[in-house]
């Protein structure tokens, strides 16, 4: 085979090669077998001497093309290669964009504790500022100072948890922390009192743990105007501006006089239903005049000072609000039911 044969085949046999190479390390041995030092092409290239100065021209002049058409092969297939290496990685380490990311859970408020919340800041927005008191109360101040009389039925062992501390019990209503207020404050006085409360029940619609929210406002010159103006607020603020609201004379050995106050049920809209036992009313909470009694027992010159009380049960104002039918639902912690709650805070 002549010279000029020779290289040709040589050439295609390295464009055979270079297409073949199935990466760079490949590719790069077959530069270094063709176009090397050492390589193929430069071993023919060294015969050159024997040619005729013509023939050299020519084969010299084919060598140089062909190196020239190879190393543009090569330079070609690296990029074609390096293409495809990186396409390769990008597959491995694709990130999924579709991907949902991982939830953060966020927690909410127990509806209890929200309706809670609630309806302190009404009372803060107003004025009042927040107190609080032990759950381990002294029976003095859970009864007897509220000129609740020891042969009174809420003092009955049947509804008091007592405990095994000789003048404690534990906290009937919240209505001792009018007492802590009145015996550490001088009047003006304005507070509302949220905790929790016990009493031996257990029903559809009592638990033997629940909140309240007691008020108290004593001042000179405070009448039952005052009262029903606030509490209005408070309603209309909590149920809306078109709740209706009725006061009814009630009995507290607290309070006199005492009411209890109504508003039109949330349920049926007055028209009666199993919620309001047909009367169109639901009974939301207590109230009157601080009793002269109370006044004494703490000191406080009901000649110069007049002031109202009242007290809630948070949970039957969140049963009405949200219409629950059965207070354990708010105490079993089924998330399924405390979640629909979210967002309401
Ligand atoms: N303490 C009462 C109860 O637990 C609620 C109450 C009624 C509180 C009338 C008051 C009030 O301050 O004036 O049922």
């Amino acid at each position: 085979m002549n010279l000029i044969d020779q290289i040709k085949a040589l050439k295609e046999e390295a464009l055979r090669l270079i297409d073949k190479a199935v990466d760079l390390e490949k590719l790069n041995s077959v530069r270094v077998e063709f176009l090397g030092k050492k390589g193929k092409l430069k071993a023919i290239l060294k015969t050159l001497g024997k040619l005729s100065p013509e023939e050299r021209k020519q084969v010299g002049q084919l060598a140089n093309t062909v190196k020239e058409e190879l190393e543009e092969r090569i330079k070609q297939k690296e990029e074609e290669l390096k293409k495809q290496a990186l396409a390769e990685e990008l597959k491995k380490n694709k990130v999924d964009i579709t991907l949902p990311h991982s939830w953060i859970e966020v927690g909410s408020a127990h509806p209890v504790i929200s309706t809670m919340f609630e309806i302190v800041e009404t009372f803060v927005a107003m004025g009042f500022s927040v107190a609080q008191g032990p759950e381990v109360e002294k029976e003095a101040y859970n009864f007897d100072m509220l000129n609740i009389p020891p042969d009174h039925p809420a003092r009955d062992m049947q509804d008091t948890f007592f405990i095994n501390k000789e003048g404690y019990v534990l906290r009937t209503h919240t209505s001792p922390v009018q007492i802590r207020a009145m015996l550490t404050q001088k009047p003006p006085i304005s507070i509302v009192a949220p905790g929790r409360v016990y009493r031996k029940d257990a029903d559809p619609t009592h638990s033997p743990m629940f909140h309240q929210i007691e008020g108290l406002l004593v001042d000179e010159g405070i009448t039952f105007r005052d009262l029903k103006g606030i509490l209005k607020i408070f309603l209309e603020t909590t149920f809306g501006k078109d709740i209706p609201i009725r006061f009814r004379p009630s009995y507290f050995p607290f309070t006199e006089p005492s009411a209890e106050v109504d508003i039109g049920c949330t349920v049926c809209k007055g028209s009666g239903c199993r919620v309001c036992k047909d009367t169109g009313w639901l009974e939301i909470l207590g109230c009157g005049m601080v009793d002269p009694n109370v006044f004494d027992a703490v000191g406080i010159d009901w000649e110069r000072y007049t002031g109202f009380a009242f007290g809630l049960g948070v949970e039957r104002i969140a049963m009405l609000k949200y219409q629950i039918n059965d207070i354990r639902l708010l105490f079993d912690n089924n998330m399924k039911f405390n979640h629909q709650f979210k967002g309401i805070r």
